[in-house]
Parts: structure tokens; sequence; C-alpha cells
């Protein structure tokens, strides 16, 4: 039973904050951006226009073609890079508000970066971090409201974007229409590729394919993601839970097991994201039931563990540091009291190493003998950033301190910033990745920063997986029905209430679900649990006028103040 004691209004707006002294918050926030400076710095001085920078050797890897490829196989020898780390940085220079910078960079790109290379690139790694970051920077740079080209801007990294949109689109010609994996940019699909791939990676790609489709009219890229999308949609169990891995030409499950962290993860966040961005209810509905499927089958007092989708019995029981996107995916559900609970739980892991291992066994307490390390991940920073916009709370200005100064501690190098071999020892890797510079650094400073930049303040915007910035309603052309062919308006019932006065949940409100189902039969129960649930303004349910009653978490329908002054 998901138990839903407080409703927090979505919007990202941000406005000052109240709680730590302004001086010191504006003093972390210059630390935040002397962050960026300094991996980003040191990747231009060292690596650009590589991949990645190697901040102890001081060096570069171009690691485009290695992300995500575990035994390093198929390799292009004579690829030199594509730049990946600037890429990776526009969005959060506009952020800073360095506007010289930015162009600069967008100049570069323009007139150097092309993407017609004989490489092997993951095709979710690619989407996000190069697509992502193109589109993203794109819409950021056409924007008037930003001012961030004073001098004029051709349009070039849509162009780019369009470029690599065709050649990713290769890897969607498998007989179910779900993405290889790996796919060659010059070449397409390797003879003989693999045809495993992840739920995270086959079924994250549509904010940022559906976003090329919308800005260029094209219908082709939102059309493959979103199939792909339905036809993985269409392989969950019938309590809606998720496996990890599949075949893309047989379209059946490899890896029973799923939760919420690696392999899965973002597959929950673009089903509601895409809600967002595209406004379709067909997204909220699925998400809506994998959330509750979550709910139910993985989390765990306030942790998460895997179970096999068949069953619905836990397979693993671990924390492992991807999940800590999962509270600021809470926070956009409307699930604000969960989210602090989830968050609070995961950083004391934080707390107790200084940083995340990979994996962490909360039931002995241990940490994974080999998955130990901690690449500069920015989960728990996003997590820690979406909670303070929807609660104001400056226990998590506290606890961005603590990420920011920890990060300082152990992984700053004179080189940049450096992953951890073990998060324990803190021995150090020799990698700084790119989403440190679109992520960690990002979320952290916007976390400090009390006046963002106007187009942050005025607009409404997601964030994709890999942090780059989505401005909403750019285009509402429906390109096509997603996921479910005939969509009923979810919550006819539910009436669209002022946002501010109720403290509601954007989301819910055109939700009106009731999907609970018996853990043990998976049958459904009944419209008892719900998302839509919105309570009494006052705890003994005195009321004055309608406005001042909520939704009945059953049926829906929204309560009524009755003549003796009751919420019925
Ligand atoms: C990469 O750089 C090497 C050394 O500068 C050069 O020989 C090679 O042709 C370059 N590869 C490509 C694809 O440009
Ligand atoms: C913009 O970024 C460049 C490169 O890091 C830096 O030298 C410059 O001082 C920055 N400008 C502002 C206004 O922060
Ligand atoms: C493109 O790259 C070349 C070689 O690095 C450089 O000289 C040129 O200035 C770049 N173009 C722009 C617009 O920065």
């Amino acid at each position: 039973m998901i138990l839903v004691t407080q409703w927090t209004v979505l919007l990202l707006l941000l406005s000052p904050a109240l709680g730590m002294v302004e001086e010191e918050r504006l003093a972390l926030r210059e630390k935040a951006r002397a962050m960026f400076h300094h991996s980003y710095d040191n990747y231009m001085e060292h690596a650009f226009p590589h991949d990645e920078l190697r901040p102890v050797s001081e060096t570069y890897t171009d690691s485009l073609m290695e992300l995500g490829n575990l035994n390093l196989e198929h390799l292009s020898p004579s690829y030199n890079g594509t730049a990946l780390t600037l890429v990776e940085s526009l969005s959060t220079l506009a952020v800073l508000g360095n506007t010289s910078e930015f162009e600069k960079g967008v100049s570069w790109l323009s007139e150097n970066l092309s993407f017609d290379i004989d490489v092997r690139v993951n095709v979710f790694e690619c989407t996000i971090r190069h697509l992502g970051g193109l589109l993203s920077a794109h819409m950021l740079a056409s924007d008037p409201d930003t001012r961030l080209m004073p001098g004029g801007y051709s349009g070039r990294l849509l162009a780019l974007a369009q470029d690599l949109g065709e050649r990713l689109l290769r890897a969607f010609t498998s007989p179910t229409g779900i993405p290889y994996a790996w796919v060659n940019l010059r070449h397409g699909v390797r003879k003989g590729e693999t045809p495993e791939t992840s739920t995270a990676g086959c079924g994250s790609l549509i904010l940022e394919m559906g976003t090329l489709s919308r800005l260029t009219g094209r219908h082709q890229y939102e059309d493959a993601a979103l199939w792909a999308l339905r036809k993985l949609w269409a392989m969950r169990s019938p309590a809606d839970l998720m496996g990890t891995t599949l075949n893309v030409e047989t379209g059946q499950w490899i890896e029973f097991s799923g939760g919420i962290g690696a392999g899965v993860d973002s597959f929950y966040e673009y089903l509601l994201k895409a809600y967002i961005l595209f406004d379709e209810p067909a997204y909220w509905a699925s998400f809506h039931k994998a959330y509750l499927a979550a709910q139910r089958f993985l989390r765990t007092g306030n942790w998460y563990q895997d179970a096999d989708l068949r069953t619905g019995r836990p397979t693993h029981r671990q924390f492992g540091a991807l999940q800590a996107f999962w509270p600021g995916l809470q926070v956009l559900a409307g699930d604000v009291e969960e989210a602090r609970r989830t968050h609070r739980q995961f950083f004391a892991v934080w707390e107790t190493f200084g940083v995340f291992p990979e994996r962490y066994y909360y039931d002995g307490q241990a940490v994974h003998h080999s998955e130990n390390y901690y690449p500069l991940r920015p989960e728990l920073a996003e997590s820690t950033y979406l909670l303070y916009q929807a609660t104001r709370d400056p226990l998590y200005l506290k606890v961005g301190k603590t990420i920011l100064t920890n990060l300082n501690r152990f992984t700053k190098v004179p080189g940049g910033y450096t992953s951890l071999r073990s998060a324990v020892t803190k021995e150090k890797e020799d990698h700084q990745h790119s989403y440190f510079l679109s992520e960690t650094c990002k979320y952290l400073y916007l976390l400090f920063d009390p006046h963002p930049p106007p187009f942050l303040r005025n607009k409404q915007f997601v964030f994709t997986t890999e942090g780059h910035i989505l401005p909403l309603g750019f285009s509402r052309v429906p390109l096509r029905a997603p996921l479910t062919a005939v969509v009923k308006p979810p919550c006819d019932t539910c009436q669209t209430i002022n946002l501010d006065e109720h403290k509601i949940s954007y989301m819910s409100l055109r939700v009106c679900p009731n999907w609970a189902i018996d853990s043990r039969t998976f049958k459904s129960l009944g419209g008892v649990e719900s998302i839509c649930h919105i309570p009494d303004g006052s705890p003994d349910h005195r009321c004055k006028n309608h406005l001042q009653c909520g939704v009945d978490a059953a049926s829906c329908r929204h309560r009524t103040c009755s003549p003796a002054g009751f919420c019925n």
C-alpha cells in the first residue's frame, strides 16, 4: 500500500531559498561553479577534442567506443574522439551563464564535429550523451530568451543531431524493432552483432528521438523509439514487472530479474518524463503501472531489491549507486514523502563511505567485492536537488554540501576530478566521466543557486537522464498515439485543481487509476491504491469550501464540503 501523506507541486520553477544562510549558499554555488571549471578547463587543455579526460595522467581517452563495452570488443583503432565532454558541457555552461564559452563550443562543434566515422558505439550512451547534448544545446542556443548566442546561431547543432539520429536509426532493424545495443556510425549494425540489450538501453531513447522528430518534423525517430518502447512494455509480466536484459531478435527476456537500478533505471524515468515532455497520457498510464509494481514488489522497507518478473520474488537484496536517481523520480511523480524516506536511506550509505560504492549489501552492510568503485556518479546530487525544489527543506542544502565537500576531498586531483577504484580505500582511477560535467556539477550548482538564469525560471523543462535540459512546449504536434492504441482520458472524474493552492502533484491532475493487484495471484483487487489520492486539506476533514477537500483514492472522486463543514 502506498501511503501518500503529502503532495507537493512539481513545478521546476526556482525561487529564493529559506534556511541556510544566503552567503553560505552562494559560497557553495561558487564552489560548484569552480568544480565545473576545474574539470572543464582540464578537459579542454589535456583532452579536447577527444572524448574524456584522464585527470591523473593529464591525457585523454576516446571512450565513446568503450562506454558499456565491458570486454572492450570491436574497438576502432583509428577513432580519435568526438569531443564528447564538450558536447556534454554545453547545457551546463548555459546554466552557469557562461555565454562566451557556450558560443565558442557551439562554433567549434558546428564546424568540426562529424559522425561519419567508423566506430561502433552503444546506442543508448550515444543517444543520451551526444544526441541529448546536441538537442539541448540547440534548443538553448535558438531560444532568444537565453541570449546565449549574441553573434547569431546557424542551427547547425540540429543538423548534426539529425545526422546522428539517422545513423542511430540503423540500430532499429532487428526483427522485433527493438534496437540493437550497438551500431557502427558509418556502417550500421555489424554482421553477427550481439542481440542482447538491456531494458534501460532500449527503453529510454524516447525523449531524445521524440525531440529530434518534433524539431525536424520527421516522424521516423520518434516512431522507431516508440515502437521499441511499446514492444518492450508488452514484455512486462502480469504484475507489471520488467527484467533486465533481453534478446532483440526474439523479444524474449534473458535476465528475468529486474530492479530500479543498473540496466533498468532510466526506463522508469523516461516513461514519466515522456509524459511530461510530450503531454501524452498513455505514458503516464504505463509509468503509473510500472511505479506501483516497483513499490509493491521491489521496495523493502526504505530499500529496493530486485525481483523475478515471473514470480515477484526477491532475487538480489542490494543497493546500487544508480538507484539513487529514484527519489528524484518520486518527486516528479508527486510521491514526495516516499522520496524523502528513500533519499534518507540512500544518503546514509554515502555518509558511511563518503561516496557511494557501486553495490552495497544492506542486509550484511557489506560492499560488493568487485563492484566497489565510485565513478563520480551524479544520482544523489540529482535527487537532492529535486527534493530541495519540492520541499525547500534546508536539510537538502546540507546534504548537497556534504556531497560537494566529499567530491573535493576524495576525487579532486590537479588535473580534474577522477573516478575512484574503491569507495572504501578511495584509491584513484584515471577517468573523468563526461556526465560529471553534464550532471554532477550542474545539479550541485542548481541546488545552491538562488537566482538561476531567467530561461530556467520562466520555463518548464525536463532533464534528460544525462542532465540535459529539454524545455517543455516546444511542439505539441502529436505524431503517433503512444503505447496503447486507444487512449482513454485517465481521469475524467478527477477535476483540474489549482496547483499552487493545493500542493498536489502535477502528475495527479490527470490520473485516476485503480491498479491494485494481489501479490500472489497478480489479480486485480480493485481500486484501493492510487496515486490519485489527495488528502483533505485538514487532518480532521473540516472544510469551508470544496477546494479544501481532497480526492478519494478508490473512486478518484473529488470530495465535497458538506453543509456541516466536513469533507465527504
Ligand atoms: C586519428 O589520428 C591519427 C593520428 O593523428 C591519424 O593517423 C588517423 O588518421 C586519425 N583517424 C581518423 C579517423 O581521422
Ligand atoms: C567561461 O568559461 C571559461 C572557460 O572555463 C572561463 O575561462 C571563463 O572565465 C568563464 N567565464 C565566466 C563569465 O564565468
Ligand atoms: C575547427 O577545428 C580546427 C582545428 O582544430 C580549428 O582550427 C578551428 O578553429 C575549428 N573551428 C572553430 C569554429 O572553432
